[in-house]
């Protein structure tokens, strides 16, 4: 039988409530994935949380019992492309698993979903690179499945322990000369003659990138909606480290930006992309050397980088063990279909 479990919405502005959202997310997070769970801090969550933006809704949760905060969940609602899909997240820590309350949070979320006429429900999960390729038996992938959800795209996240010895990167650089281009790097926003470009190649990154069974639109790209993701990551203490390969005629052929965290200090691979008339001159792995190496020389203090690459990337996941890029996980996205919008079930329970 199913718990007495409350699902309530998370004001993002209540300092208190907030952080038990917060707390939850990141316990359930370290219980599957320990060192390696990449997880917002407090404040880049609620930071995040707190954007007024106007490309996404998003919305957070906690399942409470007996008083008591059992579980976190959320839902992430893009509103200027992808108008039919929806991110969904939960989360719950070890101590409240297997009672129901994840079923309890995800029944809520997909009927607000629902309400918002969503269709294709998307989610993540991480699984460790000790369990099977295909994450069975682990409790994001198994409790997905039991909802219907199916593995549409597995990621391998890999580790990179800094400094990288600059030996390495020089004869990683002769392989990829990439004459005839000009590289520009620099730390911080993205230069008013670059973001247009940028921005646009950002934008088709999900869609440039293996899609798997994923069904997914391109993201618009909306310069002032890129510069207000940039104020917040600002707020964010977020660093961002960006590179880009530029033609004879100054377009961005290629780009790739590394993100530092202010508080795990930790540094993450955002998007790289080649612009696809550019493709075949291994410019993807010179802007992301030249990167690597600006990062090194700005923030020598950073310890590591964490990246995902699709398993089917043979050739970026040879350069990155080179480097000395580490396996630390697998990275599953989830992805489920309905029909047509269901009828709201506000309060339902699995
Ligand atoms: C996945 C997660 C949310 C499940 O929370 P939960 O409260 O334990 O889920 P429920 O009790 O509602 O489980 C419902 C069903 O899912 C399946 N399930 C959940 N965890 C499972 C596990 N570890 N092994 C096998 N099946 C599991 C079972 O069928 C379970 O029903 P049962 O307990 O009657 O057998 C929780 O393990 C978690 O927070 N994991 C980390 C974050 C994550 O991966 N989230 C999933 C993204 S959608």
């Amino acid at each position: 039988m199913s718990p007495p479990v409350q699902i309530r919405r998370v004001d993002p502005f209540d300092t208190v409530e907030h952080n038990q959202w917060w707390q939850a997310y990141a316990e359930a997070k370290r219980a599957d994935m320990g060192e390696n769970a990449l997880i917002w801090t407090l404040e880049e969550s609620r930071a995040e949380m707190q954007q007024r933006s106007e490309n996404t809704e998003r919305r957070t949760y906690v399942a409470v019992l007996d008083g008591a905060v059992v579980g976190g969940g959320s839902l992430a609602l893009s509103l200027k492309d992808n108008l039919r899909s929806a991110a969904v997240g939960v989360t719950v820590p070890l101590a409240h698993r297997r009672r129901g309350v994840g079923s309890a949070l995800l029944a809520h979320i997909e009927a607000e979903a629902a309400t918002a006429d969503r269709t294709i429900l998307r989610a993540e999960t991480a699984w460790p690179a000790s369990a099977p390729d295909d994450g069975a038996g682990q409790p994001g992938i198994e409790f997905a499945r039991r909802h219907g959800y199916t593995l549409a795209l597995s990621d391998l996240q890999n580790r990179l322990e800094l400094p990288v010895d600059d030996a390495i990167i020089d004869e990683l650089l002769a392989e990829a000369p990439a004459e005839g281009y000009a590289i520009r790097s620099w730390v911080g926003p993205v230069p008013d003659e670059i973001v247009a470009e940028w921005a646009a190649l950002d934008a088709v990154l999900d869609t440039e990138a293996p899609t798997g069974e994923l069904d997914i639109e391109a993201a618009s790209a909306d310069v002032a909606d890129y510069r207000a993701d940039e104020q917040m990551q600002a707020l964010q203490g977020r660093t961002s480290f960006g590179t880009v390969a530029l033609t004879s005629d100054g377009r961005v052929a290629a780009y790739t930006q590394l993100v530092v965290s202010g508080d795990d200090g930790n540094a993450y691979q955002w998007g790289t992309l080649v612009r696809r008339e550019d493709r075949g001159h291994r410019l993807g792995l010179r802007v992301k050397l030249e990167n690597l190496r600006m990062l090194q020389r700005h923030s020598p203090e950073t310890p590591r980088i964490y990246t995902y690459n699709a398993a089917s990337n043979a050739h970026m996941l040879a350069v990155n063990t080179r480097l000395g890029f580490r396996p630390t996980g697998r990275l599953g996205e989830l992805q489920k279909k309905a029909d047509r919008p269901r009828a709201p079930r506000p309060g339902a329970r699995a």
